[in-house]
């Protein structure tokens, strides 16, 4: 609900609220952003409003609380007083909009400038700021469980303006943070830091003409001492792709001050009279339940509002993908083959990845074409599409349309359709960006990929993009917009189509691109415990719906590590499941664990993708209704191991819930001499019984069945003690390095 009373706005859900007050000079106040006040509340809230202190410029000399430089502001200019990070930056003049009116609506603001926002049921208040030859809308738009912000700014004057800054949002908050950002590289992504927000500006930002690996558009501002289930922190991110930046930094009256927009880096927008540019919009949450309340509310925004209606909570299928398994190296038959094998481990859909075009027989050349390589593929997509559903599958397929190589025939035809600056040409991966910001390439994307879907009936495609751009700025943003402008002409008419996208991995995990799909590729680093890093850091900002997780071959390419096959597939539980791996390789021991993965995964696939999100101390959870699905994840084996407790969260103390570990197994070969521990006969390691064995015979580990109440699973209960030297038990956990148990747990 938004409230107006006497110039002060108030929007509040029983999740959230956000208190604003017209200040008499005019300044945008806010005067709280966090738990749920009544607007009794806010009244008292208001009326405690004091002049604040350290004040230097008054905007008017009689009026002690007309200094911008100490108040709580969610709105700001610049070179008027306020020498704190100004939102809005206009090439040589100050700026100085003060409040001029308001509107209370239903629903959201549609943009205008085909820039994607959230959607569904929501209020909005728009502010409107003036001053002489500019006007500025603030949208505030209150969902259930996060507000959203932006801007459009208007030329009203006689001569055009240059915007060398516009943030999205701005805001002063109370109190002592840490900021903590999600930053990293290809097959690296989503590390976590946390820095101390101080009397300096702590900085997020991307210059790469991408949201980037590098750093995630989302962070987070945490009081001090605050925990996973403790404390109050807030979220924020930005429905945008390309570059961006957020900030934090406090000031000597103890005030933070936030800002989230587009990055101001090179940027220089020109605004003609009567021209407006408008914002991304920004996400801000709140929870006192600490960092996982916090990502709980991101998490239901994102499934709720952000992810393409048709996809939100509607399930996502099991998919193999071919691209680690062959990489450039296929034809038809292998296809098919390895489609085949898909099916019957239980794979729902097959993609076929990159190289199925021109002369992509490597990352060369190729990009930019669309003609169907017809040495690999002679009875073209289509044929291969209809074998393949005849086999009972969906087909998917990769494309990678924002880009060309040089060695292309898209290329030679047009070099003016790629994207360059005033230097030679700089290449990433071997290819250039095409110029997005024209309209005859955007059309040539959207007519050859549109054409591709239709005649072939993919229903499925993973969108991808290899490098970093070389626009700058404004251009940059250009860009995006071309993008969107692809995007949406492409899958709007065609929302049942599954959108993937993916950037060398996870180098465009942003809200602006799952406007238009409902899942991201998380990173080509496949590693489990990697992806314990990847996906776990993802979850802070995005639910695991959105998430693209495979299983792949061990040692991994990336780390060259061996994982047990079982925790490959736990961690891929997490998020929508696929394979990504050659079949062909596979041991008949593997393809049952691979065929009882799938079983499982489709029996609980709505707690595993749309289940609230719980991050243990040494695990992850998903609990749907009656359904809580627990893994605990074991790392390096010590010699002499404790006590492990399956610890949980968010059941109902009181209810009674069976528990039970999914059945894993152990393979004989991976006991070496040792097997006599765990095989009723001694055999020779290294002999022909044994490595035969190997292939087919697997022993029960880690069986663990009971009763107890939630109040017991709150407090921990005790897991199956780990193997520590003690011979064969199927009644403890045999578990190598990098071991993990899945509980199913039933109220
Ligand atoms: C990068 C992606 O992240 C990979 O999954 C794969 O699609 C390759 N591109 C194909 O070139």
């Amino acid at each position: 609900m938004i409230t107006h009373e006497n110039g002060v706005f108030l929007l509040q859900n029983p999740a959230i609220s956000l208190l604003l007050r017209v200040s008499p000079r005019g300044l945008l106040e806010q005067l709280h952003f966090g738990g749920s006040v009544t607007l009794a509340d806010a009244r008292a809230m208001t009326s405690l409003v004091g002049p604040g202190w350290g004040c230097g410029i008054l905007l008017e000399e009689s009026d002690s609380e007309s200094c911008p430089d100490v108040r709580p502001l969610a709105w700001s200019g610049s070179g008027r007083g306020d020498y704190r990070e100004s939102p809005l930056e206009l090439a040589g003049q100050s700026t100085d909009l003060r409040y001029a009116g308001f509107r209370i609506f239903d629903g959201i603001a549609p943009m205008e400038s085909g820039l994607p926002q959230a959607t569904g049921p929501a209020e909005t208040l728009e502010i409107i700021m003036e001053q002489e030859g500019l006007g500025l809308k603030l949208y505030f738009t209150l969902f259930d469980t996060a507000i959203t912000r932006r801007c459009v700014l208007e030329n009203t004057g006689n001569s055009s303006v240059t915007i060398q800054k516009i943030m999205s949002m701005v805001m002063d908050l109370p109190g002592n943070y840490e900021m903590t950002t999600f930053d990293g590289g290809w097959i690296a992504e989503m590390r976590k830091h946390t820095l101390p927000v101080q009397d300096s500006r702590v900085v997020n930002e991307s210059v790469t003409g991408f949201s980037s690996n590098r750093h995630n558009p989302g962070f987070l501002l945490s009081e001090i001492g605050a925990t996973e289930d403790a404390g109050r922190v807030y979220g924020f991110n930005l429905v945008y792709t390309g570059n961006h930046y957020g900030a934090a930094q406090r000031s000597l009256q103890g005030l933070t001050r936030v800002v989230q927009g587009i990055s101001p880096s090179n940027f220089a927008w020109e605004l003609q009279p009567g021209g407006r540019f408008e914002t991304p919009e920004a996400v801000m949450t709140w929870s006192d339940e600490g960092f996982g309340g916090m990502s709980r509310n991101m998490h239901t925004f994102v499934n709720q509002h952000i992810v393409p209606e048709y996809w939100r909570y509607h399930l996502r299928p099991v998919l193999y993908n071919d691209w680690e398994g062959c990489m450039f190296d296929f034809n038809q038959r292998i296809l098919l083959n390895l489609a085949k094998k898909a099916k019957d481990l239980g794979c729902e859909l097959f993609v076929l990845d990159d190289g199925w075009f021109g002369q992509r027989n490597d990352d060369k050349a190729g990009l930019g074409d669309y003609s169907v390589n017809k040495k690999k593929l002679p009875s073209g997509l289509k044929g291969l599409a209809d074998r393949i559903r005849a086999m009972g599958m969906e087909f998917g397929l990769w494309f990678e349309p924002e880009s060309v190589n040089m060695d292309s025939d898209l290329y030679r035809k047009h070099p003016d359709w790629a994207l360059t600056d005033e230097f030679a040409p700089i290449q990433g991966r071997h290819q250039l960006l095409l110029d997005l910001t024209k309209p005859e390439v955007r059309d040539y994307i959207v007519e050859n990929v549109s054409s591709i879907l239709d005649t072939a009936g993919i229903t499925y495609v993973k969108w991808d993009m290899n490098r970093h751009s070389v626009a700058l700025g404004a251009k940059a943003h250009d860009y995006i917009l071309g993008l969107y402008d692809v995007l949406g002409r492409i899958f709007k008419p065609r929302p049942q189509v599954l959108l993937e996208s993916c950037s060398s991995g996870g180098n465009r995990f942003d809200l602006g691109m799952l406007c238009f799909g409902p899942q991201i590729w998380c990173s080509d680093d496949t590693d489990p415990i990697e992806r314990l890093t990847i996906q776990g850091s993802l979850s802070y900002l995005y639910p695991q719906s959105t998430f693209g997780a495979h299983v792949s071959a061990a040692p991994h390419a990336q780390t060259l590590r061996t994982t047990p096959l079982t925790t490959r597939g736990n961690v891929s539980f997490f998020g929508c499941l696929g394979y990504e791996l050659d079949l062909n390789h596979l041991l008949p021991v593997e393809e049952k664990e691979i065929q009882a993965q799938t079983a499982l995964y489709k029996q609980y696939r709505r707690c595993f993708q749309f289940g609230t999100f719980y991050r243990l101390e040494n695990g992850w959870q998903v609990t749907d209704g009656d359904i809580t699905m627990a893994c605990i994840f074991s790392g390096c084996r010590p010699a002499a191991p404790g006590y492990d407790y399956l610890r949980l969260k968010g059941l109902k103390k009181g209810k009674t819930y069976h528990f039970r570990s999914r059945p894993q197994t152990l393979r004989l070969g991976q006991f070496g001499s040792l097997v006599k521990h765990v095989a009723p006969v001694n055999l020779n390691p290294n002999g022909i019984i044994l490595r035969t064995a190997d292939k087919h015979l697997t022993l029960p580990d880690g069986e663990h069945t009971g009763t107890a109440t939630g109040g017991a699973l709150a407090a921990g209960i005790p897991m199956l003690p780990a193997f520590r030297g003690s011979g064969y038990d199927k009644q403890q956990r045999t578990q190598l390095d990098f071991g993990s148990s899945l509980y199913i747990i039933e109220g």
